[in-house]
């Protein structure tokens, strides 16, 4: 049984071949096995050979190499491959498969092939906006062809403008995605919240927590490769954003409020990883306030308790909490599962080491109506997919 899987990359002629070099060598790197068929102009820009030294495989360069089996050559990779990545892609490449032409080893392997084609565009900026290459990105993309946009920038040519190919690691990441082979997920809209809210007191101070946004940022990533679609709202973290997803940027407790409301109705399963501050100043004050006592009252008014709110009009549903606990953790989480009508609450004991706020790792218990499952501790990537598990087995 084949285990290892097989991504078949397409280098075409330009300037950002370069780059196509780096994506081998992160995807070897993570024991994937990479073969690489590169079209004629592809060759004038690097060698064959330095593709060949990273993948560790044979570079197909021509329709009529002898290949070194029986299999028919573009019909062995097209079969092998759990995704064939085109990378870069020129306006001449996404012409020819958008018009069916396969005269050459990598459009004739992209017409065989019944993997996923991703498709990442490299040229010069007129060339990316003429319709006619707007045109047949929009007929394959309707044919289910992947593509990653190209970013704007400095372009080779030196023109400024959109063309230039996303970086090496978003690709394999947008790969690694795909190739994830437990899509069971698939179809499901999931809302997740992330990190801490910020209350603002003066210009310069706000009402924060300790939330670094990890927890929810794993249960997103996870929850994206296991097929969903994913709506993150994030209050303020330092992560990077989340490539593939809709991600909705929120700043105090009233902003998070707001952005669920407005996402609630097409979400199928709601999870709120993100610490909420309880409470925010009465009133604001729009210049710094000075120090003048040796102590000072802030007055206090209660924000609105979203998850409450979401559980308390829920409908068909799936409503997962966290509880962030210091002290009888189990029976506090019991308390909010049953006040905001959750189906599931996961609770960490914050004072724990390794667990909670700012690490990488968690202790979990995951309490549903039925039973209390409680884990060592897991890498926050590993939490997350124990509760999507979780929220799986849960029956509608
Ligand atoms: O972000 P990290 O650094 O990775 O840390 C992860 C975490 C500790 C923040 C996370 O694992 C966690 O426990 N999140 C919930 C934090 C929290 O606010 O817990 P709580 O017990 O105070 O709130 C209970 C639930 O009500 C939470 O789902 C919370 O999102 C929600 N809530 C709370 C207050 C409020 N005004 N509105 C809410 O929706």
């Amino acid at each position: 049984m084949r285990c290892k899987k097989t991504v078949v990359i397409g280098v075409t002629g330009g300037v950002a071949v370069y780059k196509a070099l780096d994506i081998v060598s992160r995807l070897k790197k993570k024991d994937i096995d990479v073969h690489v068929i590169m079209t004629k102009a592809a060759q004038e820009f690097a060698s064959e050979l330095s593709f060949r030294s990273l993948s560790l495989n044979p570079v197909t360069t021509d329709m009529f190499d002898r290949p070194n089996s029986f299999d028919v050559e573009h019909i062995a990779l097209a079969k092998r491959a759990d995704v064939l990545l085109i990378a870069p892609a020129t306006a001449n490449i996404i012409g020819k498969i958008s018009n069916g032409i396969a005269d050459d080893m990598l459009s004739t392997t992209v017409m065989a092939t019944k993997a996923p084609v991703v498709i990442a565009p490299a040229m010069n900026t007129a060339m990316y906006e003429n319709p006619i290459v707007q045109r047949n990105i929009e007929n394959l993309k309707s044919y289910g062809y992947h593509f990653i946009e190209p970013l704007s920038g400095r372009l080779a040519c030196g023109d400024v403008g959109r063309g230039k190919m996303e970086s090496p690691e978003v690709i394999v990441e947008y790969v690694e995605m795909l190739l994830h082979s437990n899509k069971d997920l698939k179809g499901k809209n999931i809302l997740i919240t992330a990190g801490p809210t910020r209350e603002d007191i003066d210009p310069v101070r706000f009402i924060s927590n300790k939330s670094s946004g990890k927890m929810g940022y794993a249960i997103a990533r996870a929850a994206r490769d296991r097929g969903a679609n994913v709506t993150l709202i994030t209050g303020p973290t330092s992560l990077s954003p989340i490539k593939f997803i809709d991600v909705v940027n929120v700043y105090s407790s009233e902003d998070m409020y707001k952005a669920v409301m407005d996402n609630l109705e097409s979400a199928d399963i709601v999870i709120k990883a993100a610490a909420v501050s309880d409470y925010s100043p009465l009133d604001y004050s729009s210049i710094k306030i000075k120090k003048s006592e040796d102590s000072m009252t802030l007055p206090l008014r209660k924000n609105k308790d979203i998850l409450l709110e979401v559980g308390s009009i829920k409908g068909s549903r799936i409503i997962v909490g966290f509880a962030a606990e210091t002290n009888n953790v189990l029976d506090n989480a019991k308390l909010k599962l049953s006040k905001k009508n959750l189906d599931m609450i996961v609770a960490n004991d914050v004072l724990d080491k390794g667990s909670g706020f700012d690490v990488d790792t968690n202790k979990i218990s995951i309490i549903t109506n039925d039973d209390i499952i409680s884990y060592d501790i897991l890498t926050k990537d590993e939490a997350a997919n124990n509760i999507l598990d979780k929220i799986l087995e849960i029956k509608r």
